[in-house]
């Protein structure tokens, strides 16, 4: 005779339970997330942007102060997405990842960048307030 006991219950749910709270961890693949890029490197000063995926040119983009570009994709959970963008301003060339699949997957729905001089700053929708933790390579 087999008891089921009330542990046995519980133990059985949350086996059932784990695979959602995995999925829902992540944005879904049915959600689209977008990307800003935003040029905050004061007034006069222009930005151009350039932003590719791999087989993916999104083209050139002349930014003034203020102004943003924004894309966007659907989220992939197994996905290996990386987009970079090449920003030149005052002559001067310089990178950075603006969405990175391993990095940026449990990060905020969409990615707001702030274009500085020193660094990219990226807004995080918890606190409410731009980090500024990434450099330009
Ligand atoms: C930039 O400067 C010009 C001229 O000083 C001014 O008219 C304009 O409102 C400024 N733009 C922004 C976004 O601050």
């Amino acid at each position: 005779m087999m008891i089921i006991s009330s542990h046995h219950i519980l133990f059985f749910s949350l086996l059932l339970l784990a695979p959602l709270v995995v999925v829902s961890y992540s944005w879904p693949s049915t959600t689209y997330r977008h990307v800003y890029v935003e040029n905050d490197l004061g007034n006069g000063t222009l930005l151009t942007l350039h932003c590719k995926e791999r087989n993916n040119d999104l083209g050139v983009q002349n930014l003034n102060y203020k102004e943003a570009f924004k894309f966007q994709f659907r989220s992939e959970i197994f996905g290996l997405k990386l987009y970079f963008c090449g920003l030149t301003w005052d002559g001067k060339l310089h990178w950075f990842d603006v969405y990175d699949e391993q990095r940026d997957l449990h990060f905020c729905k969409d990615l707001h960048w702030s274009i500085n001089r020193d660094r990219p700053c990226l807004f995080n929708c918890d606190t409410q307030k731009y980090d500024c933790v990434y450099d330009y390579k």
